[in-house]
């Protein structure tokens, strides 16, 4: 019996995931992946192909909500050596028994953070809901003892994108010291050092850790660019820039496609040394301008609350608030009392599930 029942109402069963097949929870995943397309403009389908790959081998923790034999709602996690990514959480609004959404997917939430909280061998919770709008289930993850951030999803209409003298700007980068090319695969490896030190000592690495080493970032990026849980990585969209004397890359934009006519930028950062001489604002232009010329109508990306340089960079060239969400960090005594030390995992070992339901 969870919290929410009444004496009358029928008993919503919290249960395995692994013991439901992918048929079973079809219902509620094109549900939500309706929600996904009104609220985000973002294809959710490639992500559910993939998840229903994992629920067939029945090989992914997490918990399903049943009332009266049907699936109403799911959660689920995937393993990072000591960390547990909460991917996503989901429920039907059409309980016979009245349970709203949200008491369904608080009833799993509840579930699925007493067994990872309880099982040892995990030491970092992390999850980015971003579906579910900001405060929604921030009560039940601070009662849990995480710490929860607010995170804004903007976006930007690619039609009226104000991109009048970029041309003449990427003209003059060789003046400045650079180069400015599309993504090639070359540059994964040195792309995982650029955002591990683009991000040293950034808030965006208490939530996600995985920007706190080379290692971790090399992961990161082997998620978004080799697997469709985020979108469907565009190389022609995404941009590095190159320093002309060393070669080293001094700043990246990354996009993956969401839907037919929509992006997302997934990544987008400058090396320190070459940070507030317009490099920033120039890559997202660039971007934005190549993708309007391919005829996408909208480019999104997600920003933390409290990155203020980077959510000001986004207004001035165009991008709106559209949702607000809350991304969540839990750590357990153990690991908060260990000398803090960088993941020694190799690269390329996390689940392509990672990034399901978390974009950046
Ligand atoms: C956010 C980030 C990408 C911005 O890159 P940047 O190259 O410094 O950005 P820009 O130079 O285009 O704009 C930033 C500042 O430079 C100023 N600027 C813009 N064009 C300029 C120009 N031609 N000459 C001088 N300054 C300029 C802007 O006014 C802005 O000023 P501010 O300090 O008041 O914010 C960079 O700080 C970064 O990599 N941060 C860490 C990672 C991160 O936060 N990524 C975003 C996650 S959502």
């Amino acid at each position: 019996m969870n919290a929410f029942a009444q004496p009358e109402m029928p008993p919503l069963e919290i249960l395995d995931l692994r013991h439901f097949s992918a048929s079973s929870l079809r219902p509620v995943l094109e549900a939500e992946n309706s929600v996904w397309g009104e609220r985000l403009d973002w294809d959710y389908r490639a992500s559910i192909r993939l998840l229903l790959q994992y629920l067939d081998a029945r090989v992914l923790p997490g918990f399903v909500a049943v009332e009266n034999g049907r699936v109403l709602g799911y959660t689920f996690c995937v393993y990072e050596d000591r960390k547990a990514v909460i991917g996503d959480v989901f429920a039907l609004d059409d309980s016979e028994g009245g349970y709203t959404q949200t008491e369904i997917e608080t009833t799993l939430l509840e579930h699925l953070i007493a067994l990872l909280q309880n099982s040892p061998g995990v030491e970092r919770i992390e999850s980015q809901l971003l579906l579910h709008p900001h405060a929604l289930h921030a009560a039940l993850f601070r009662a849990s003892g995480f710490s929860v951030y607010r995170r804004i999803f903007m976006d930007l209409d690619l039609r009226a994108v104000n991109v009048r003298n970029t041309a003449e700007r990427v003209k003059r980068l060789p003046e400045q010291g650079f180069e400015l090319r599309t993504w090639q695969d070359s540059d994964f490896q040195p792309a995982g050092s650029l955002i591990a030190h683009a991000y040293e000592g950034h808030l965006d690495s208490t939530i996600n850790d995985q920007y706190r080493s080379v290692s971790g970032s090399l992961r990161f990026l082997h998620n978004i660019i080799r697997f469709p849980g985020c979108g469907v990585f565009d190389a022609q969209a995404s941009h590095v820039l190159v320093s002309r004397g060393t070669g080293a890359l001094a700043g990246l934009v990354l996009c993956s496609r969401v839907r037919d006519d929509v992006q997302h930028v997934t990544q987008l950062c400058i090396a320190a040394r070459a940070r507030g001489s317009g490099l920033g604002t120039l890559l997202l232009e660039v971007a934005g301008r190549s993708l309007a010329g391919r005829g996408f109508a909208k480019l999104s990306l997600t920003v933390t609350g409290g990155n203020d340089r980077a959510a000001a960079l986004y207004t001035r060239v165009g991008f709106r608030d559209q949702h607000s969400f809350d991304a969540m960090v839990w750590t357990s005594l153990r690991a908060a009392q260990a000398p803090t030390s960088p993941s020694k995992a190799e690269a390329g070992r996390g689940s392509s599930l990672a990034h399901v339901a978390e974009p950046r």
